[in-house]
């Protein structure tokens, strides 16, 4: 013990500690430090604490190195511009490491490559680890990130430490968790998810950066370690690939917890919603990537007398309770939303949201300091100029490339939501009365229908199926499978996520929420949007209300259950434009090749044998 004390005393010499105390550590978080200092040799270490100090720090830190600029056009808003090879999500170099590979992806048609989830050996992880980490952080300051992902203390919440040589990922981490002291002393001495990132440019530099954007993006890998409840990220400051309590642990490691638990860890929003005479329900839905999580969530309803309230924009958490009901929380502090689409029109709430307190990433910017991306154009003064997010002045849509990337993001405090639910951070949750999935489905899949029951709703979550977005539009119509909005996040074998889902309904003697699937994005022979959306989606969870409050407003279809001619409540909409029978046909055709569609995806991608035999 002494010779320990010994060493860890001269540790706090070697290690500048600039920021916090070393020794305020718990054992466990401090042998994770140690052992991350260790490997990547950075020249300092910060123990963040999330006070308002300490973010005007770091954003000075940043401001000096050129990695952020203010907007001050609005309070506090900053803007971060990246290295053009750091912009999104790289799912090709997203890892599962496990001993089998059986545990990560489905075994499959032999000859076919497998779709859901890479898979890499505890060998083959250290040998990248050694190619990468030691000395990573040189000549930078490692911070220490102690969060709770959902409230600081609640039962449903679980704590991760994130060590990073990244001030634009603190600074995220701030808004997009539950991040500083008071977490270190929630955790006490149990176990917590370990997460190493770097972005991967130890000083002297080998290469100039651009944008001022340290990255690696030719190294780039993410790996989760289920086993040891591990992340270990490297050469990408962006999003997805960095916040690493956001889809690396709510989704990824998550799923793996909530199968051993017993719960659900799932990509979906949830929202309250109140009817015109009073009654509030609770709804969760999934839809992949920029298929409208964000924009559901914040709805501004166009029938009088509904009230929607956010609880959450992308992720949900959900437990049964003692008494069986199956309750939500939002283990998110922040929304990291998509920028282009969000406009005073569309979502009217995440507008107001992000006019403060907000980081921006690959947004065009004003030249009266503001901010402006596809979709605000109407919104935006005539005698301003724009830059793009690439840094060309005088930007205009001439110029045939776009303002703002396609992935562009806003960071932004969930508390400052102007519908943000009163029960959002309730330790046990709130009452899921339905669950949605959609997609965009520009083809043959009607507005609404329900499952048939909670078996047949795991089919419809596992057929979902979306219209790849952005760039691979001007292929045509890409449809690609992504079950459950999940194709991106599973952490462990689909087969067994399915059979963990269906497992749901021996969990509890209540019934379960009622599953339904929606379809925004049917278009015409013109190409046009049908349905109108945004405002309008409520109409469809009106009706999906009421089938929740058991009215007899459905029929039967050869899909599920459609609603009864007449019973979507269309007042107020221009039903001349409206071509309602359109919005609902099923084409028989389309169906049948859907179905063999979906048989062959799961025949290639998880060995149907006999638990669902599709035949079309
Ligand atoms: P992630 O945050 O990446 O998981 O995506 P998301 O599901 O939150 O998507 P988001 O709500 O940000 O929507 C993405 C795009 O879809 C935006 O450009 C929106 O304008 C558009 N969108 C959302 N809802 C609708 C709708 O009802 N109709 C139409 N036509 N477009 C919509
Ligand atoms: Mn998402
Ligand atoms: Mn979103």
């Amino acid at each position: 013990a002494e010779e320990a004390k010994k060493s860890l005393h001269y540790e706090e010499h070697t290690l500048k500690v600039t920021y916090g105390k070393l020794s305020h550590l718990k054992p466990k978080v401090r042998t994770f430090v140690d052992e991350s200092a260790r490997l990547c040799l950075p020249s300092s270490i910060h123990i963040c604490d999330g006070s308002e100090r300490e973010l005007r720090n770091l954003l000075n830190v940043m401001q000096q190195a050129g990695m952020i600029e203010p907007l001050p056009k609005y309070h506090n808003c900053w803007l971060t511009r990246t290295d053009p090879g750091d912009v999104a999500r790289v799912e090709s170099k997203t890892f599962i490491v496990t001993k089998e590979k059986r545990d990560t992806v489905p075994a499959g048609k032999e000859g076919v490559k497998g779709t859901l989830a890479n898979w890499m050996s505890p060998e083959d992880l250290k040998e990248e680890v050694s190619q990468r980490f030691p000395g990573c952080m040189s000549g930078r300051t490692m911070y220490v990130v102690p969060y709770s992902m959902g409230p600081v203390g609640s039962p449903l919440s679980k704590i991760g430490v994130q060590v990073t040589d990244s001030p634009y990922v603190v600074a995220s981490m701030r808004t997009m968790t539950r991040m500083g002291g008071q977490v270190l002393t929630t955790l006490g001495e149990e176990d917590f998810v370990k997460c190493l990132h770097s972005v991967g440019c130890p000083l002297p530099l080998k290469r100039p950066l651009v944008n001022n954007w340290p990255c690696d993006p030719a190294r780039t890998i993410v790996t989760h370690i289920p086993d040891t409840n591990e992340i270990i990220s490297f050469g990408s400051g962006y999003g997805g690939n960095s916040l690493l309590g956001k889809k690396c642990f709510a989704l990824r490691l998550g799923s793996t917890i909530a199968r051993r638990e017993g719960w659900l860890a799932e990509h979906m929003l949830i929202l309250g919603i109140t009817n015109p005479q009073g009654v509030k329900r609770y709804i969760a839905a999934a839809f992949p990537s920029a298929c409208g999580k964000t924009n559901l969530a914040m709805m501004t309803p166009s029938l009088p007398g509904y009230k929607i309230e956010c609880v959450g924009d992308d992720i949900a958490w959900m437990k049964f309770d003692e008494d069986g009901v199956l309750r939500a929380i939002n283990p998110e502090n922040g929304f990291f939303g998509v920028a282009p689409g969000t406009s005073m029109k569309t979502n009217p709430v995440a507008m107001s949201t992000v006019l403060s307190n907000t980081i921006f990433t690959n947004v065009a910017k004003t030249s009266d300091g503001g901010i402006f991306w596809e979709g605000l154009e109407k919104e935006t003064p005539n005698n301003v100029s724009i830059r793009s997010w690439l840094g060309d002045e005088d930007w205009s849509t001439e110029c045939g490339k776009p303002a703002a990337h396609p992935n562009s993001r806003f960071c932004t405090p969930a508390s400052q939501c102007p519908i943000i639910d009163p029960d959002w951070e309730d330790a046990k949750g709130v009452p899921i009365s339905a669950i949605l999935f959609g997609g965009r489905r520009p083809e043959g899949v009607p507005l609404v229908y329900e499952a048939f029951d909670w078996k047949h709703g795991v089919l419809v979550g596992a057929a979902m199926r979306s219209e790849t977005t952005a760039a691979a539009e001007h292929k045509g119509k890409a449809i690609m499978n992504d079950p459950f909005a999940m194709r991106p996040f599973f952490g462990y074998n689909f087969g067994q996520y399915l059979t963990h889902w269906l497992s749901m309904e021996g969990r509890t003697n209540r019934s379960l929420p009622k599953i339904f699937h929606v379809n925004w994005f049917r278009k015409d022979d013109k190409g046009r949007f049908i349905w109108p959306g945004f405002g309008e989606n409520v109409r469809v969870l009106d009706w999906i209300l009421r089938r929740v409050e058991g009215d007899d407003v459905a029929e039967e279809s050869a899909v599920g259950l459609l609603p009864r001619p007449g019973s979507l409540d269309l007042k107020g909409l221009d039903t001349s434009t409206l071509d309602t029978h359109e919005l609902f046909r099923l084409p028989k055709g389309f169906w049948e090749q859907e179905v063999r569609a979906i048989a062959k995806y799961f025949d290639e991608q998880v060995v149907v044998k006999s638990m669902i035999k599709l035949q079309a």
